[in-house]
């Protein structure tokens, strides 16, 4: 089959073999070429398929010489679609790093669930033994409990309605949305699933089972970005889960004391991503920062974060700010972006769209998360699914 890509709203329902390989290898070359680093050895990526998981995966990896064991949640390709990218992309780092030397095995299965912990505790013993670091990098819409309750998320506001500008992805202009209020149960289901709570739920099971090294470091992923979007994430119902995320840190470091276990959260940049897309109000935001940043020369990718991750925030004693938090949002806060973007959204309109957004930069990244819009990949060759 000749694939090409089949958007529908916020999301592609294809995804490129050939592409979601040279993606991945995109990303490795940026980390060689940045040559070696000092990072844990052995690495349980927790949601490594895609975005900032994979990017951690892929520096540990290839920047750090891990061994690394993920745990992802996607579909092979059947006999009418392609697999999901995050398959596609799991498949091509193994791959690199079978043919690099490096250790690298990936469970495909719900990182909620006993069982899948349970299986990578089995991994870890019978391969690596203990694992040194533990990366949670969870992006999830629902969460089913062992008993078989299911708590979905929701991206509304705690409290009030928030109206502001949105760009529609579909049409590429700008119109107004209102976000309504979460109802306390909403909120309730949000922190149940990107919350902390599956966090410790790993750290615990992965200690009781012995293959914690002492002195383990664990991060977790989160988002800050500016007071225009706080309605909508940081005080918002993903925000009160950001923020349960963050307290969980604080108790595993407090719980695993005497393992000398360390709990970060690492508060990222605002990126495309499949989560990213689907909140309101922040894609435009993200093009418009895009544009911001390409211009001052700051921009980053999830592969240059990452990279920033371990070789500038975790090598040695790790840098934080006043809270105990790891800052790789520290350039898109940067006060003139910051300016920037605020005197940007403020005169947006849809006519003056091209002018105040990085809408190509946004949608490439976009077409990139599926393996599409690479120019050194031949997307007339037909390709098996299965
Ligand atoms: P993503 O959608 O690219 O990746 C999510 C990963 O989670 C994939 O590997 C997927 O397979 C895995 N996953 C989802 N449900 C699962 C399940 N039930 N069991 C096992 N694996 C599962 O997401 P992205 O954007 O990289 O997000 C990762 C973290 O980074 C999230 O905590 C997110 O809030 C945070 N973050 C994202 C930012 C952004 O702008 N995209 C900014 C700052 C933080």
């Amino acid at each position: 089959m000749v694939i090409s890509p089949k958007v529908r709203g916020f999301i592609c329902t294809t995804a490129h073999p050939d592409g979601c390989r040279e993606h991945v290898r995109r990303q490795i070359g940026y980390v060689k070429q940045k040559g070696a680093f000092e990072s844990p050895k052995k690495v349980l990526v927790v949601g490594c398929s895609s975005g900032f998981g994979l990017a951690t995966r892929i520096a540990a990896a290839f920047g750090g010489g891990a061994a690394t064991l993920g745990v992802m949640f996607e579909k092979p390709a059947s006999e009418k679609r392609t697999a999901t990218a995050g398959y596609y992309n799991t498949a091509a780092f193994e791959a690199e790093a079978a043919e690099a030397g490096l250790y690298a095995k990936t469970i495909n299965g719900d990182a909620f669930s006993p069982a899948v912990k349970e299986e990578a505790i089995r991994l870890i013993k019978e391969d690596l033994g203990q694992v040194d670091m533990v990366v949670y990098s969870l992006a999830a819409p629902r969460r089913t409990m062992p008993d078989g309750t299911v708590y979905t998320s929701v991206l509304k506001t705690v409290g009030e309605p928030f109206t502001n500008k949105n760009l529609d992805l579909r049409t590429g202009e700008i119109t107004q949305v209102t976000i309504p209020p979460a109802a306390p149960e909403e909120v309730e289901a949000t922190v149940k699933v990107m919350g902390g709570e599956d966090w410790m739920d790993w750290m615990t099971a992965l200690s009781a089972a012995g293959v914690l090294a002492k002195g383990a470091v664990t991060v977790a992923y989160s988002y800050i970005g500016p007071s225009l979007t706080y309605p909508i994430y940081y005080q918002g119902s993903i925000g009160m889960a950001k923020n349960h995320l963050f307290k969980t840190s604080q108790e595993i470091t407090k719980q695993f004391a005497d393992d000398g276990i360390k709990a970060y959260i690492s508060v990222n940049k605002a990126l495309v991503t499949q989560s990213s897309a689907a909140i309101p109000i922040v894609p435009l935001y993200i093009s418009i920062l895009y544009k911001v940043m390409k211009e001052k020369g700051l921009h980053e990718g999830c592969i240059e974060q990452m990279d920033r991750l371990f070789r500038e925030k975790l090598s040695g004693s790790p840098v934080v700010d006043e809270e105990g938090r790891i800052r790789l949002d520290d350039y898109e806060l940067r006060e003139d972006v910051q300016a920037a973007v605020m005197e940007a959204w403020d005169n947006i309109s849809s006519e003056n769209i091209a002018q105040y957004t990085d809408l190509e930069g946004y949608w490439e990244d976009f077409y990139r998360i599926f393996g599409f819009k690479f120019d050194n990949v031949d997307y007339t060759r037909d390709i098996p699914l299965v």
